[in-house]
């Protein structure tokens, strides 16, 4: 396949794109930053949170030598230097819901929005919004952490909308939401200390598992949010 990572200098999209490069898929890259990864044929450094971002992305897969037919969208914030995740309703200040909402959900819709005049219904998508378990409403007993939540919540509506437009233009299209599982990355840094070592799997371990779903995952997946075994979660 022909699959583009974005927020690829991430702890996630960079293993991933290694073991992608590993299995034999040509692999293009998004980023913030103008590191090219070893794996990538070829980079553009863009921030997929603005909405500017919809027509240099578009542009730039014009000029790509090979139709992308897989997309993978990492990007995503639970914290910064000045905001942790919010204990209690107290906490939530709308500063940080909305660039949590800016990363966790507008970067993920700006890059649908720049892929979609190439979605044919010859020519499918396999398309992977990096989400989180911690945004099923349904699974839901523990509370705090309203931002990111929140916007990985909106993220998980945005995936449903997308695999129904999309699978109305091209049936073989699959558009799906992923849990990679509690990863060690600078994301998970500051909240590792309470859990269990055999509960925190490496970033090598979680490409490994989201390489397994790009490359299996069928049309019965359309629109769910997917733990990183394969499993549906509840929304
Ligand atoms: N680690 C976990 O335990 C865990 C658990 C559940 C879900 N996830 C999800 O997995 C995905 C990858 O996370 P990770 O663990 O690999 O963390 P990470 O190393 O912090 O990577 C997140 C990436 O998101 C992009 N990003 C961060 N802040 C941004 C900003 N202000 N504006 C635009 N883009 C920004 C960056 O990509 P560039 O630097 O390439 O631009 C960044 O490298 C995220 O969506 C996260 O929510 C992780």
């Amino acid at each position: 396949m022909n699959i583009l990572i974005a927020g690829a200098n991430g702890d996630i999209g960079m293993a991933l794109g290694a073991e992608l490069n590993r299995r034999g898929h040509r692999l293009f890259s998004l980023s913030r930053s103008s590191n090219s990864p070893p794996w990538s044929q070829q980079h553009l450094s863009v921030d997929c949170s603005t909405a500017s971002s919809v027509d240099t992305v578009n542009h730039w897969l014009h000029q790509l030598d090979a139709p992308v037919d897989g997309v993978i969208q990492c990007a995503g914030i639970l914290h910064n230097e000045n905001h942790r995740p919010e204990k209690t309703l107290r906490d939530v200040e709308m500063d940080w819901l909305h660039k949590s909402m800016q990363v966790n959900l507008a970067s993920h819709l700006h890059l649908a929005q720049a892929l979609e005049a190439f979605i044919k219904r010859d020519r499918a998508l396999r398309w992977v919004s990096v989400s989180a378990r911690v945004a099923s409403i349904g699974d839901n007993y523990l509370g705090g952490w309203y931002s990111y939540r929140m916007s990985k919540a909106a993220l998980n509506m945005l995936v449903r909308n997308l695999s129904i437009e999309w699978a109305r233009k091209s049936p073989e299209s699959i558009a799906i939401a992923v849990h990679p599982g509690t990863t060690n990355s600078s994301l998970s840094e500051p909240f590792q200390k309470n859990i269990a070592p055999d509960k925190l799997y490496s970033a090598e371990l979680t490409a490994d598992r989201l390489a397994n779903i790009v490359e299996t995952m069928t049309t019965d997946m359309n629109g769910k949010l997917i733990n990183w075994d394969g499993q549906p979660l509840p929304y």
